[in-house]
């Protein structure tokens, strides 16, 4: 795993980007306005990092990242997705994205819409619920006391391994939520959504979670 791939390079985007090169990967960066609208964040993260498109994006990442607003997911780009680990980050806000049926109703969850847009690709639903600012000032080195936890959920157990490495390396334990349609338990106006926990009080968020 050596190039993390970002389809949407805004707030979440730019923060993991710099965790990214921080940690010695490579990044590829993109958003809906062009490369060009890059320069300056390319320019900050130095030569481990280049602006593409999110097809570029999607074909060069080992990992890719998909953090745009929900409403635009069905336009990542599958094909270059094809087989590849995808990390979630993404939030539903109806005054934002417009209301979703099957959101609205429960019958699914924001990372299983886009898993069904991504038949073949492994999605791992993370980050979202950490304030972006927060991804590179709360990290600490593995082992410290108190340490800050993360979330994941996936349906794909190898894929669910690597980001939880990724998510170490970036400097915060890992809470498996379970399989993707598990994920409504960290979704906004749940316990664990937004506050600084750590992996037990996240656990418990976790069991406390109401639909
Ligand atoms: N902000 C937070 O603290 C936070 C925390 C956790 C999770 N989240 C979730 O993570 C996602 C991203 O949040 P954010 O705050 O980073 O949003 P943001 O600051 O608005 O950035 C969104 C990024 O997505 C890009 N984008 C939009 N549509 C695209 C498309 N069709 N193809 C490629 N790129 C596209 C935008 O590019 P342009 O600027 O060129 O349009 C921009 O770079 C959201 O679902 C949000 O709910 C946010």
């Amino acid at each position: 795993m050596k190039t993390i791939g970002l389809i949407g390079a805004g707030h979440i985007g730019s923060q993991l980007a710099r965790l990214a090169v921080a940690n010695d990967y490579n990044v590829v960066i993109s958003n809906s306005r062009g490369p060009e609208t890059l320069a300056a964040l390319v320019a900050e993260l130095g030569p481990k990092a280049r602006a593409a498109t999110p097809v570029e994006a999607a074909e060069a990442g080992d990992i890719v990242v998909v953090t745009v607003p929900l409403k635009n997911y069905r336009s990542v780009p599958v094909e270059p997705l094809r087989g590849k680990i995808v990390i979630d980050t993404n939030n539903y806000y109806p005054q934002r994205d417009g209301n979703i049926p099957e959101l609205d109703n429960e019958s699914t969850t924001t990372a299983e819409l886009l898993q069904a847009h991504l038949p073949t690709s492994k999605v791992v639903k993370a980050f979202n619920h950490i304030y972006a600012s927060e991804l590179t000032t709360h990290g600490q080195p593995s082992g410290s006391a108190n340490r800050r936890a993360l979330v994941i959920a996936g349906d794909d157990t190898e894929a669910k391994a690597s980001v939880t490495r990724l998510i170490d390396q970036f400097g915060f334990d890992v809470v498996d939520a379970g399989p993707l349609r598990e994920g409504w338990r960290i979704q906004r106006d749940t316990p664990g959504y937004g506050p600084r926990r750590t992996a037990e009080e996240l656990r418990k968020d976790l069991a406390a979670a109401k639909r």
